[in-house]
């Protein structure tokens, strides 16, 4: 294992952008990992574990810490049971999964990073969520040196949250290796409007786990949310905003404000008296539509909610973009937008 220095961290990002990592070191056994913490413990250096990249913004100055590269692979198989190491890219475990009749995450293809992301920020899409099939988290406890086996309880997940991006305990674990428990013999979920329309207009009734994945990835990509090589959108980290939470009270603010019936304000129910937004919506209706450009830091034209490197973007013009939406979302709605992306300086 090589701890290199100096090592510029935008090709390992799928915005393309970022400065030098002070040290760099790449992990693909458990312990390395262990070593690259010792390392950083001695110098004093701060860690930040990088995964697929594909949910970062890494800042122009780079960060002056040990950026840990997780590069464990493997995949084992037990009737239902998907165990992955934490290094594998987590379309290509989709991919397997439903090549093999295992279902549960099918609706989570094209989805950009690797597997050690997912119970990170629980992701989810198209009705799934990671914290449904998790069964156990595989980490290292950077608090006690020890290595753990956390249930799927003790992750703590809520939507695109979890005990390891939120909370005392964030930063706390090194996460090598995810247990998803599937189920065989079971049928497709096809739960999401987009998805129900998009068989609807197919006259499909009964789609089987292949045509579920074949049917978020192409929504996907006519939404721009797979990565794709070549593609002059392709530089992005998904969706930048999560969907807000906010009290059902301040939808008649928000609908005179978008000059628009209350009953038009899209919303989905989120506990007692609070509902989720789409975040997109927001923009949109703030005038930040498809293709709003700043700098070389733009609105997707394909969906509202990417913020896009048009070539050559720094991390500062991007944050320049996030903080005139949120400023503007703020002062229109009075909605507070979260960026979804981890911030890395
Ligand atoms: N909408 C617009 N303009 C757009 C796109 C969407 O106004 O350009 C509004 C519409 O009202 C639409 C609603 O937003 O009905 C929902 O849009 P969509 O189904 O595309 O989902 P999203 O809320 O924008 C979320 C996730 C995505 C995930 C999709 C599908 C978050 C922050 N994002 O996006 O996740 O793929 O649902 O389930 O929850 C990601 O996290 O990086 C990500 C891509």
């Amino acid at each position: 294992m090589e701890f290199r220095q100096h090592v510029s961290l935008a090709p390992f990002t799928t915005f393309e952008i970022g400065g030098p990592a002070r040290w760099f070191v790449e992990a693909t056994t458990e312990s390395d990992i262990e070593a690259a913490v010792d390392f950083a413990k001695e110098r004093k250096l701060r860690l930040f574990v990088l995964g697929g990249g594909s949910n970062v913004l890494v800042s122009d100055a780079g960060f002056d810490g040990l950026v840990l590269h997780i590069a464990l692979r493997g995949i084992e198989r037990s009737a239902a049971i998907l165990s992955a190491a934490a290094g594998e890219d987590w379309d290509a475990l989709v991919s397997s999964s439903v090549a093999t009749d295992l279902a549960g995450i099918e609706c989570l293809s094209g989805i950009p990073g690797t597997v050690g992301g997912t119970p990170v920020q629980n992701v989810g899409a198209y009705g799934q969520e990671v914290s449904r099939t998790i069964r156990t988290v595989r980490a290292f406890d950077r608090a006690t040196r020890k290595w753990v086996d956390l249930n799927n309880v003790a992750c703590g997940f809520s939507y695109r949250r979890s005990r390891f991006n939120q909370g005392p305990d964030r930063d706390r674990f090194i996460v090598s290796r995810v247990t998803y428990a599937l189920a065989q013999n079971v049928p497709a979920s096809v739960t999401y409007a987009d998805l129900k329309h998009y068989f609807k207009n197919q006259g499909v009734a009964d789609p089987c786990l292949q045509q579920v994945r074949e049917a978020v990835l192409s929504i996907r990509l006519g939404k721009g949310m797979v990565v794709t090589p070549d593609h002059p959108e392709r530089r992005s980290a998904g969706s930048f905003f999560k969907n807000p939470v906010v009290s059902a009270a301040k939808l008649p603010h928000i609908a005179e404000a978008a000059k628009l019936p209350e009953a038009e304000v899209p919303r989905y129910p989120a506990g007692a008296e609070e509902v989720k937004l789409p975040a997109a919506w927001l923009l949109e209706h703030a005038g930040f539509v498809k293709g709003y450009r700043q700098g070389a830091a733009a609105v997707s034209t394909r969906h509202t909610l990417a913020l896009t490197n048009q070539g050559g973007a720094t991390a500062a013009e991007i944050a320049a973009l996030r903080d005139t939406i949120q400023t503007r979302v703020r002062e229109l709605f009075g909605v507070a937008l979260e960026p979804e992306p981890v911030w890395v300086a």
